[in-house]
C-alpha cells in the first residue's frame, strides 16, 4: 500500500476511534498516545518518508503534517491535548483539591493596628521612627547624659561609637518634636532592641508604641485617664489596671501600667513573676528638660507613654513565651 493510501486511512480510522473516545473520556489520553506520542502513529508516518522517491516526498510530507495538524486540532477541540501524557483514567475527580491556605497577619501587626486604630479614634496620627538611632536621640536628649545609671537599664547594643540600636520608641518623640510644633498628639510604633537574656517573657527585640501629647494644658490625669481608656478598649470593659509610680529620666513624675494576667497555673507564676500582674507601659509627664532639648518653650505640658506590644499579644491571645512570636512556626501561626 502507497504512503498516501495509508494516510489516507489512518485518517478514516481516526475519525471512527475519536468519535468513540468522546462518549468515553477514559479512552481520549490512550488515543492521544496512539496517535501523536513520540513512538505513535503519525511519527512512525514521519519515518518512513525516506522511503518515498524524493519527487513524491514534499506532497507526503505535506500530508502527513496536514494529518498531524488535524489530530492535533481535534484534541485541542476537546481541551485535553495538553492532559497527553498524564494518563487521564487514572484521575478521580471527586477527590477534594489541594488546599493553600492563606497567609494571615501576624499577632504583632495585628495588635499594633488595633492599639492604632484605638488612638487614632481619640485623635492621635500615626507617624514611625528609625530603628537605628544616635545616642543623642535615644539617651541625651531624653536626660540621660553619658554615664547616667539609667542606661544600664536598658542594655544597648551598638553598632559603632555613634550608632545603636534603639533601645526604645521614645527616641521617635524627639525627632517629632524638633520638626513639628506643639501641640502634639502622636503614636508611633516600631521594633526595639536590648541586650537581655532571652526567656518566656523577654527577647532581644521587640515591639513599642510610644504615644506623645504636648499641648499648653495636659494633666496626669488626663494620661491615666487615657490609659485606662485604651485597655478598656482593647481588653473590654471588665479589664483590671494599676499604675504604680516608677521612674523614666525623661518623665516626672512616672508611672507603669500593670494588667492583671492571673496566677492559677505554674506557666501563670513564671510570666508574672509571682504577682499576677504584667506589667504593659512606662509612662509619665514629660520631663521639662526634655522639651529644653529640642527647644521648646518650657511652659508646656505633656505626656509620654511607650506600650510594651510583645507583653499585650501574650494577654490579648494567651500566649505564655515570648518566643513563640518570632519562629516563624506556621503551626503557631495558622492559629492567627
Ligand atoms: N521608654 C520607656 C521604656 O522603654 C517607656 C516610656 C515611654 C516611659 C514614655 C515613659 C514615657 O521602658
Amino acid at each position: 500500500m502507497s504512503l498516501l493510501k495509508k494516510i489516507e486511512s489512518i485518517q478514516k480510522e481516526f475519525k471512527a476511534e475519536l468519535s468513540s473516545a468522546t462518549k468515553d473520556s477514559s479512552k481520549i489520553s490512550d488515543l492521544y498516545n496512539k496517535y501523536l506520542s513520540r513512538k505513535g502513529i503519525v511519527s512512525d508516518l514521519f519515518s518512513q518518508l525516506s522511503n518515498v522517491d524524493p519527487k513524491d516526498k514534499p506532497i507526503v510530507g505535506q500530508k502527513i503534517n496536514a494529518l498531524r495538524n488535524d489530530f492535533e486540532a481535534s484534541f485541542d477541540k476537546l481541551g485535553t491535548a495538553k492532559l497527553s501524557n498524564k494518563n487521564i483514567s487514572n484521575l478521580d475527580f471527586s477527590l477534594p483539591g489541594n488546599h493553600f491556605f492563606e497567609g494571615s497577619i501576624h499577632p504583632i501587626t495585628r495588635v499594633i493596628n488595633d492599639i492604632s486604630d484605638i488612638f487614632k479614634s481619640i485623635g492621635f496620627s500615626v507617624t514611625s521612627g528609625n530603628e537605628i538611632e544616635d545616642d543623642f536621640y535615644n539617651f541625651e536628649a531624653l536626660n540621660i547624659p553619658k554615664h547616667h545609671p539609667a542606661r544600664d537599664m536598658q542594655d544597648t547594643y551598638y553598632l559603632n561609637n555613634e550608632k545603636l540600636l534603639r533601645t526604645h520608641t521614645s527616641a521617635s518623640q524627639i525627632h517629632f518634636m524638633e520638626e513639628n510644633e506643639p501641640p502634639i498628639k502622636i503614636i508611633s510604633p516600631g521594633r526595639v532592641y536590648r541586650n537581655e537574656d532571652i526567656s518566656v517573657r523577654s527577647y532581644c527585640l521587640f515591639h513599642q508604641i510610644e504615644g506623645l501629647y504636648v499641648d499648653k494644658k495636659v494633666s496626669f490625669s488626663d494620661l491615666k485617664g487615657v490609659m485606662e481608656f485604651f485597655s478598656k478598649k482593647y481588653f473590654g470593659e471588665n479589664v483590671k489596671v494599676r499604675f504604680r509610680p516608677s521612674y523614666f529620666p525623661f518623665t516626672e513624675p512616672s508611672a507603669e501600667m500593670d494588667i492583671y494576667w492571673g496566677l492559677e497555673s505554674e506557666s501563670d507564676y513564671r510570666i508574672t513573676k509571682g504577682t499576677g500582674w504584667l506589667e504593659i507601659l512606662g509612662c509619665g509627664m514629660v520631663d521639662p528638660e526634655v522639651f529644653k532639648s529640642v527647644k521648646y518653650d518650657s511652659s508646656l505640658k505633656g505626656y509620654a507613654f511607650g506600650i510594651g506590644i510583645e507583653r499585650i499579644a501574650m494577654l490579648k491571645y494567651g500566649i505564655t513565651d515570648i518566643r513563640l512570636l518570632y519562629e516563624g512556626d506556621i503551626r503557631f501561626l495558622r492559629q492567627f
